[in-house]
């Protein structure tokens, strides 16, 4: 059972795995999950407690995974059930947990439950789903999926729309029905017996939608659904849970989080993640990052959440550009940026997310249009080109934000495909694996990835990552983000220059009787920060040095 008090992913460290671009054992261009196995070492190495995998589950790919037909086996791309007991078996020896991610708000359009469901009306599946009567044309009302074109899908067979959030081959799960909400709970308990160690659960903050009244998130019975399903799954194990949840705010986290464990163990809150964009557009209208109302967001997530809930902590994931290049420098500066991003984010409180390739600074792609494969940057451009935007202005948009720029192969070492695979990979490989890889940054101290090391084994040297109370400092600088964290016994101070230019910071008095602990130049000498540095330095034993 946990231990709400103190549960053990309190002081982990989670590495997300996006499977399709990890690692290919098989030479036909897709990870798979021998894949993940044969790279365990490095995982150990780094320090990791546990995995979050992206979708392996039977899929028709339309969503890379996102879409799946069979919750109960395994894609044929990515291996068999074998292999996945086989990988939580074998990481489980070294320690590290598997996280599965759990799309619980659709299915693909292949599942078996929606091949009935649309059989007939009164097949025993139709209602798993969302239907709404009508007329061709005529659509339901006008809200729109999140990858572009209308939510309702015309089933001319059963003279109904379908409700699809996503594409149109992932047609929404009814969770006002509770034999669906059942049989989910059963596949979770199915995968529990196997060993699963937890899970990240998809779009949660949807499954509750009210189509007629126009609300997609945060429904009205949304809580009440996830006190359901947490109470018949996940309280029965010791698991690590978190949701995603674009509409989350502080107040809606405390519930989300609650540490009686009567819902996740935490969310994925995306208030930081929207900041540099345009008012009233969407992640395609670019605009510089505030970076005062970042510390401000940042600042709000770590105090609202002390003692009543728990945040994770976030830059990437295989939805988001790389964030060296979003929000540090990935030419000149990328070494010393992409580690100042690092310590700045690992010294907050909450638990941290590293997503495969960010411990090595890798970088965002510039392909031809061609080049690309996510459906979400497909549909973007087509959709654009029809409203009658320039081709550059939306290739643009993309080189920032799309997808793919998450998604290209892991960059193992300089062997051609990057170490990824022996034959063609499904996405190309980045240009800068020569200068950018693992094997090249492992055996160097100095390197992004040995950064991210010490920080996955400093937080769990110093029990002050986990409970220091965090204050921002510095507040008005448009160029310093600095904080504490203190937990009566220890005291951190994480200063970072977040500019490409030198910076005071006001804060060198303090330091000076500091022990350090971090730095992302080979020396941390001066009072002035150099371009992008990052400091972490500690003070013991307050109390003593007070009496
Ligand atoms: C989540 C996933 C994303 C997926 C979508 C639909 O946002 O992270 O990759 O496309 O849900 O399942
Ligand atoms: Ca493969």
């Amino acid at each position: 059972m946990t231990n709400y008090k103190n549960p053990w992913w309190k002081n982990s460290v989670i590495y997300q795995i996006y499977p399709r671009s990890f690692q290919d054992s098989n030479g036909d261009g897709i990870g798979d999950i021998r894949g993940i196995i044969n790279r365990l070492d490095y995982l150990e190495d780094l320090g990791i407690d546990a995995v979050w995998l992206s979708p392996v589950c039977k899929s028709p790919q339309d969503d890379n995974g996102y879409d799946i037909s069979d919750y109960q086996d395994i894609d044929p791309m990515f291996g068999t059930l074998a292999d996945m007991e086989e990988l939580i078996r074998r990481a489980g020896e070294r320690g590290i947990r598997i996280i599965m991610d759990l799309v619980l708000n659709h299915t693909s359009d292949e599942h078996p439950w929606f091949l009935e469901a649309k059989k007939s009306r009164d097949n025993p599946y139709h209602d798993y789903y969302v239907w709404r009567d009508g007329t061709e044309g005529e659509l339901p009302n006008d809200l729109r999926a999140c990858f572009g074109g209308p939510a309702w899908q015309w089933v001319p067979e059963l003279g109904q729309y379908y409700f699809h959030q996503f594409s149109v081959k992932q047609p929404d799960l009814n969770w006002e029905n509770p034999r669906v909400r059942r049989e989910i709970y059963d596949m979770i308990l199915w995968w529990m017996d196997r060993g699963i160690g937890g899970f990240r659960l998809d779009v949660i903050d949807q499954i509750a939608k009210e189509p007629d009244l126009g609300i997609t998130n945060n429904g009205p019975r949304l809580h009440e659904f996830i006190r359901e399903l947490s109470r018949e799954t996940f309280q029965k194990g010791d698991l690590i849970t978190v949701g995603e949840a674009w509409g989350a705010t502080p107040e809606l986290a405390r519930r989300y989080s609650n540490p009686d464990g009567s819902e996740f163990s935490m969310v994925f809150q995306f208030e930081h993640i929207g900041l540099d964009q345009q008012e009233g557009g969407s992640k395609w209208d670019l605009a510089p990052l505030p970076f005062q109302k970042l510390k401000d967001v940042l600042d709000k997530w770590q105090t609202e959440l002390w003692g009543c809930g728990w945040n994770s902590l976030f830059w990437d994931n295989h939805d988001l550009p790389r964030i060296v290049s979003r929000w540090g420098d990935d030419g000149q500066y990328r070494v010393e940026s992409a580690k100042m991003l690092a310590i700045l984010l690992h010294g907050m409180q909450g638990t941290p997310y590293i997503y495969q390739g960010e411990e090595l600074g890798m970088t965002n792609v510039r392909y031809e249009i061609g080049g690309y494969k996510d459906i979400e940057t497909l549909n973007l451009y087509k959709e654009r080109r029809e409203l009658g935007y320039a081709h550059e202005e939306i290739m643009k948009s993309i080189y920032a934000r799309s997808r793919d720029n998450a998604r290209t192969p892991m960059q193992w070492d300089d062997s051609p495909q990057a170490g990824f695979t022996e034959g063609t990979p499904w996405l190309k490989v980045n240009p800068n694996y020569p200068e950018i890889n693992a094997a090249g940054q492992m055996k160097d101290p100095q390197s992004i990835y040995s950064c991210y090391k010490q920080l996955v084994r400093l937080r769990k040297e110093h029990p002050v990552f986990v409970d220091g109370r965090f204050e921002l400092l510095a507040r008005e600088s448009g160029q310093i983000f600095a904080y504490t964290r203190d937990d009566g016994k220890q005291r951190l101070l994480v200063v970072c220059n977040f500019s490409g230019e030198p910076a005071d910071s006001g804060l060198a008095e303090e330091w000076k009787s500091m022990e350090l602990l971090l730095g992302n130049y080979p020396d941390s000498q001066g009072d002035r920060l150099r371009p992008y540095e990052a400091r972490m330095y500690l003070q013991k034993c307050r109390q003593q040095e007070r009496v």
